[in-house]
C-alpha cells in the first residue's frame, strides 16, 4: 500500500487508540462516523460511561452502529441533533455543547463535518486537551491580527499589484510572496492534542481547556466557549509558553526512550533537586509547599496516593516519611482507595503522585479527597496537567518528558521529591539533625554514583525463562514490586515483587532449581533478616541473583549471580536498587524482540477509569 498519501484539507483528526470497548482492529479505530456518508466524524480519548443507554436509544431511532466502540455513540447523537435541530443557522459548537450535555464518564473530543467544512470543534471533560498555537510566520501576537485582515482583504483580488503593496506596507517585516501564501494556509495553525509532547516539535505556545470548554476553529480563527459555573470561574483562557524543547523529547543515540530516560537519571535526580537541597546549611524549600507547611504539620495523617510506579514511589519513601514527619503515614492505590470508599477527614493531607497529572483513577481521588476538605498535594512531572491544577499545593519533579511507557526516571524523581518533603517537614527537629544531614549527604552524591555501575549482567540468561521472582524487604521491597512491573510491562514475562518477610507464607513454594530468583539484600536494618530469607531460598535448591552491596560477601558466596551496587544511605539505596531492574527489564525486552517504549495493551498515561 503507497502510504504517500496527499489530502487537499486544511484540518485532519487522528488518535491512538487504548482501546477500553471493543478490541483493536480497523472497525474500531478512530475517527468513528456518523453514517457511511461522514456527516460527521469524531475521535475520543476518555471514556463514556452511559453509552449504552445511548446506543438502545439510538438504534431506536434506526441508527445502525458498526463498531463495538463508546465513541461509535458520539459521532451518532451528533447527527441526531443535527437531524432533529431547530434552526437551519445552528452551529457546530452549539451542537456539540448539546452532545456533550447527554454524556457521561470522562471524554477529550475532536469533531468534524462535512456540514460545516473546514471547522474543527473540540472540548473535554475529566480527559486532558489542550491547543497548541502557531503562527506560520514568527509574527508576534500584535501582527497576527494584521495578517488575518490583510489576508482576508487579499482574498478578494489577491493577485493585484495594488493589493501587494498594500500588503507590503501593512506588514513591513513579511515579503508578499508570505502574505499571498497565507491567503489559502491563513496566518495561524491550531494543534489540538492530549498532551503537549505529541505538538512540542510545532509550538511551544498552547492554550489548557478546561471542562466543558468548547473550542471551535473556523475560517483560520479561534474561539473558546466557557460554560461558566460559578461567580469565581475564570472564563479567560492564556496562551502559556512551555519551556520543554524538542531535543528533550528526541531519542538522540539511544535505541528506545525507555533506554535513554534510564541514562538520563543522574541528571533528572539532580534537576528534581536543583534551587530545592541547599547542600551548605542542610536545608530544603520546597516553593510549592512552604505556604502550607504549618497546615501540614498540623495534619492527622498522610495519604499517599498513586497508581503504577507512583504508588511504588510512595511504598519506597513510606518508612522515611513516617520517621522525619513523625505522622501516621497511609499509601494507596487509588483505585483501591476508591472502592473502598475510605474515610477522609478534612485534617488529614493527601498527596497524589502522578507521572503525567493525567491518570483518571488518581484524579478521581483528588477530587475524592477534595470533596472531604483534606489539604490535597500533587506530585507530579506535567507542569498544567489535570492534577497539578486542580490540587491545593504541589511539588514539580523536574524529570522532564518521560515517553517511555515503563516509567523509570519519574519514579526516582517522585522518590526525591517525597524525601525532600520529609526533610523539609523535619527541619525543627532536633533529634532528627543527625538523620537528616546524613540524608542530604546522600542526595548529594547521588548524581555521582549513579553512573559508576550501568552493566548488563544477566538478561542472557534470564531472557527465555517465563518467570521471574524478586524479593526483598524493608526500604527495597518497593524496588522489588518496582523491578517485578518493569518486566511485567515491556518483557510480558511474569514477575513478581515479593516482600522476603512474607516468603514462609506461601511463596517459598515456588522455588526450587528451575524458578529464577532475584534477591535484593542490601546493608541496612533488614540485612540479618534478608540473610534468613537467603538461607530460606538456598535450602529448597534455589539459585538467587543477588543484588547486594559492593562489599558483601557474606550474600555473594550464596548467590548464583550476583550484582553489586554502591552504597549509599538506607532509605535512599531504593533510588539505585531499581537501575539495575530498569537495565534488566529494558535488556530482556530487547532480547526478546518486543518494542521496549510501546508495550502492547499498556498507555503512558491512563485517562480512563
Ligand atoms: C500507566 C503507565 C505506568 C504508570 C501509571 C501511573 O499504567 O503505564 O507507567 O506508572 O499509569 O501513571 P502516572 O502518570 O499517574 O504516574
Amino acid at each position: 500500500m503507497d502510504l504517500k498519501v496527499e489530502f487537499e484539507t486544511h484540518f485532519g483528526i487522528a488518535h491512538t487508540r487504548w482501546a477500553t470497548h471493543g478490541v483493536p482492529s480497523a472497525v474500531n479505530s478512530h475517527p468513528q462516523r456518523s453514517d457511511k456518508g461522514n456527516e460527521f466524524v469524531v475521535i475520543h480519548n476518555g471514556i463514556i460511561t452511559n453509552y449504552k443507554d445511548l446506543r438502545k436509544f439510538l438504534e431506536s431511532k434506526g441508527y445502525e452502529f458498526e463498531s463495538e466502540t463508546d465513541t461509535e455513540t458520539i459521532a451518532k447523537l451528533i447527527k441526531y441533533v443535527f437531524d432533529n435541530r431547530e434552526t437551519e443557522d445552528i452551529t457546530f459548537s452549539t451542537l456539540v455543547e448539546r452532545v456533550i450535555q447527554q454524556l457521561e464518564g470522562a471524554f477529550a473530543l475532536v469533531f468534524k463535518s462535512i456540514h460545516y467544512p473546514g471547522e474543527a470543534v473540540a472540548t473535554r471533560r475529566g480527559s486532558p486537551l489542550l491547543i497548541g498555537v502557531r503562527s506560520k510566520y514568527k509574527l508576534s501576537t500584535e501582527q497576527i491580527p494584521i495578517l488575518y485582515r490583510t489576508c482576508k482583504f487579499l482574498n478578494k483580488d489577491w493577485n493585484s499589484a495594488n493589493v501587494k503593496n498594500i500588503c507590503k506596507t501593512r506588514m513591513k517585516r513579511l515579503d508578499s510572496s508570505a502574505c499571498l501564501h497565507a491567503v489559502g494556509d491563513k496566518a495561524v495553525e491550531f494543534f489540538f492534542a492530549s498532551d503537549a509532547s505529541a505538538i512540542i516539535e510545532h509550538t511551544n505556545r498552547v492554550i489548557f481547556l478546561e471542562d466543558d470548554d468548547i473550542a471551535a476553529v473556523a475560517d483560520g480563527k479561534l474561539s473558546i466557549h466557557r460554560v461558566k459555573r460559578s461567580a469565581s470561574d475564570d472564563p479567560s483562557r492564556a496562551i502559556q509558553t512551555l519551556q520543554m524543547e524538542l531535543q528533550q523529547i528526541m531519542k538522540g543515540n539511544f535505541s528506545a526512550f525507555m533506554q535513554k530516560e534510564i541514562f538520563e537519571q543522574p541528571e533528572s535526580v539532580f534537576n528534581t533537586m536543583r534551587g530545592r537541597v541547599n547542600f551548605e546549611t542542610n536545608t530544603v524549600l520546597l516553593g510549592g509547599l512552604k505556604d502550607h507547611l504549618k497546615e501540614i504539620r498540623r495534619c492527622r495523617r498522610l495519604i499517599v496516593i498513586g497508581c503504577g510506579t507512583s504508588y511504588h514511589a510512595a511504598v519506597a519513601t513510606r518508612q522515611v516519611l513516617e520517621e522525619l514527619t513523625e505522622l501516621p503515614v497511609m499509601v494507596e492505590l487509588a483505585s483501591d482507595f476508591l472502592d473502598r470508599n475510605t474515610p477522609v477527614f478534612r485534617d488529614d493531607v493527601c498527596f497524589f503522585i502522578s507521572q503525567s497529572g493525567e491518570t483518571a483513577d488518581t484524579l478521581l481521588a483528588l477530587r475524592y479527597c477534595k470533596d472531604r476538605r483534606a489539604l490535597t498535594v500533587g506530585v507530579t512531572n506535567t507542569v498544567g496537567s489535570s492534577i497539578s491544577r486542580e490540587t491545593d499545593c504541589g511539588v514539580h519533579i523536574n524529570a522532564g518528558p518521560e515517553i517511555g511507557v515503563a516509567s523509570t526516571k519519574a519514579y526516582t524523581s517522585q522518590f526525591i521529591s517525597l524525601v525532600m518533603f520529609g526533610l523539609m517537614m523535619s527541619e525543627d527537629r532536633i533529634s532528627l539533625q543527625n538523620r537528616r544531614r546524613e540524608i542530604i549527604r546522600g542526595l548529594r552524591s547521588l548524581p555521582v554514583i549513579f553512573f559508576s555501575f550501568f552493566f548488563l549482567p544477566v538478561s542472557t540468561f534470564l531472557y527465555t525463562q517465563r518467570s521471574l521472582l524478586v524479593m526483598g524487604r524493608g526500604y527495597n521491597y518497593a524496588t522489588c514490586l518496582e523491578g517485578a512491573l518493569k518486566i511485567k510491562e515491556i518483557t510480558y514475562m511474569h514477575s513478581e515483587g515479593i516482600l522476603a518477610g512474607e516468603l514462609k507464607h506461601g511463596p517459598l513454594a515456588l522455588i526450587d532449581k528451575q524458578m529464577p530468583v532475584i534477591m535484593v539484600i542490601m546493608k541496612d536494618p533488614c540485612f540479618a533478616k534478608c540473610q534468613n530469607a537467603l538461607q530460606q531460598v538456598t535450602a529448597r535448591q534455589g539459585r538467587p541473583i543477588i543484588l547486594c552491596s559492593k562489599d558483601d560477601t557474606e550474600s555473594s558466596k550464596f548467590a548464583y549471580k550476583t550484582i553489586e551496587l554502591p552504597h549509599t544511605v538506607d532509605c535512599l539505596q531504593g533510588i539505585l536498587s531499581v537501575i539495575p531492574l530498569q537495565l534488566l527489564s529494558f535488556h530482556l525486552a530487547v532480547l526478546r524482540g518486543y518494542d521496549v517504549d510501546f508495550p502492547r495493551n499498556l498507555a503512558k498515561s491512563v485517562t480512563v477509569e
